[in-house]
């Protein structure tokens, strides 16, 4: 279904289009602003229960939220709507206002134009050799069978391996464990602030303060030092970093040095966090469905022969591939997107004033009991060619669609293929007392506190 479809069926269906329900619930002055903090994602997955479109109170602010794969879809390829709003605003004032994700019309056309072919499809055999080293690095040092702390492990992986393809170069190995802990930090303290806009009190000296302000620093210093260092080597090998250095604006000059600085946070930070927590979820799918790491093991050794699992295996395992999305779909990192109505315009019949700020979750829509059956169950087996043709379009999209589409899509499917692959032949996973699967909402969503031991097999 198309944007002007959806519109056009809006239109048969009434003349004038209606403003949007509110959405049940709301107290006086707050709104829905408890309900929504107190637990976000059921939050989002009952609006579904009071229209396709509804209206939020957010404190004194309305928002609109799209509850359908459809209208999410529309929503996304439409030009009428926007990277704008709180959730880009509080990210572009501490990661900067010049980087891919969040810029908007032509300079958003033209940083995705340099930071394209870095992804393409065909550039990804080249970085098959750092995903595999560090796949399996990661499994040596998990031999010993001690107990895994996965958000440190995650963060590990997940940023090694993005530095060394992207922004290739030896000094990137030992920066790449400063910059994990840093974005861990940083994405902590920007949800807070997002959530509870306290202004001044965040410049206050508090712990929490100081902690987030060091981390922030050291995320824009590392950034500076990749980019002199690189300059100093006098080196420029075929990467991202190499076109965003010799990147040109629309008057064929090279780009500012705020503007590259701006790319690279937003490239490390887009893909460290993201790829980080996905990891998180698919140890605990490994620990908490052995039945599926063991169908796993066994698809990688027919492939494989028993071999170490390598790049060029990835394409030929289907079930590793089914439960990758099968996790994105019930834990899907990017739980929640927002985007801001450029003009007046219409949703299903519902209007959306030129202002508005529009949120809506990959969560609730992956989890919608009318686009899956069982749609709570854990069910790799949804995704084999003949039952996955029956999920609705936009119905999983944990990558986004549209001109905002994540440009690292295959990029990440490779890698985290070739991880699950790597761990789940070598171990089996267990949580170990202490450790903490539950949901921890903030920009993204990961577990609270992953702790599993590797059994060796
Ligand atoms: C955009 C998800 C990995 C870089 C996005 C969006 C989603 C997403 C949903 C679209 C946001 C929107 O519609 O507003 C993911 C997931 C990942 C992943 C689930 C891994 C499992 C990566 C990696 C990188 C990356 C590895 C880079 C190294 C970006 C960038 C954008 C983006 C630069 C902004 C694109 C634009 O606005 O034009 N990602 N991503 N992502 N992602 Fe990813």
């Amino acid at each position: 279904m198309t944007v002007d479809s959806v519109n056009s069926e809006a239109r048969q269906n009434t003349e004038e289009p209606q403003d949007p329900p509110v959405a049940g619930g709301a107290v006086p002055l707050l709104g829905h602003s408890l309900k929504l903090a107190r637990d976000p994602l059921a939050f989002m997955c009952r609006l579904r229960d009071h229209g396709d479109v509804v209206r939020l109170r957010l404190g004194p602010k309305t928002v609109y939220a799209v509850t359908t794969p459809a209208l999410t879809g529309a929503v996304a390829l439409s030009p009428d709507y926007i990277i704008s709003g709180p959730l880009w605003e509080t990210l572009e004032g501490l990661l900067g206002k010049e980087g891919v994700a969040t810029a908007n019309g032509p300079l958003h056309r033209r940083q995705r134009r340099t930071v394209q072919p870095a992804f393409r499809r065909d550039a990804i055999p080249a970085y098959g050799p750092v995903m595999e080293e560090e796949a399996h690095a990661l499994t040596e040092r998990w031999s010993s069978g001690r107990p895994v702390d996965c958000t440190l492990e995650a963060f590990r992986i997940a940023v090694r391996v993005s530095a060394r393809c992207l922004l290739r170069g030896p000094y990137m190995d030992e920066r790449a464990e400063r910059l994990g802990s840093a974005l861990s930090t940083v994405f902590r303290g920007m949800y807070r602030r997002m959530v509870l806009p306290l202004g001044p009190l965040y410049r206050l000296p508090f712990p929490a303060n100081r902690e987030f302000n060091r981390a922030l620093a050291d995320l824009h210093r590392l950034v500076d030092e990749i980019i002199a260092g690189r300059r100093a080597s006098g080196r420029n090998p075929d990467d991202l970093l190499t076109a965003l250095l010799t990147a040109e604006d629309d008057n064929g000059e090279p780009i500012g040095e705020q503007e590259i600085h701006d790319q690279v946070v937003a490239i490390l930070t887009a893909g460290g966090e993201t790829v980080a927590t996905t990891i998180m979820w698919l140890l605990q799918t490994l620990a908490n469905h052995p039945e599926h790491a063991d169908r796993i093991r066994a698809e990688v050794e027919s492939v494989t022969g028993g071999k170490p699992v390598a790049f060029d295996d990835v394409r030929r395992l289907t079930h590793t591939n089914n439960v990758i999305v099968e996790t994105m779909r019930l834990r899907p990192s990017v739980w929640v997107l927002t985007r801001r109505a450029v003009t007046d315009t219409e949703l299903g019949g519902r209007r959306i004033p030129a202002g508005a700020d529009i949120i809506y979750s990959p969560y609730a829509v992956q989890r919608d009991p009318r686009s899956y059956p069982d749609h709570l169950e854990f069910d790799p087996d949804r995704w084999l060619p003949h039952r996955a043709e029956d999920v609705p379009k936009h119905a999983m999209s944990p990558f986004g669609v549209g001109n905002r589409k994540c440009p690292a899509d295959h990029f990440s499917m490779a890698l985290l293929s070739l991880f699950t692959a790597a761990v789940a032949t070598r171990f089996r996973l267990e949580q170990v007392a202490g450790s903490d699967d539950s949901p921890r909402v903030g920009i993204t969503l990961r577990p609270r506190g992953l702790l599993v031991r590797p059994v060796p097999r």
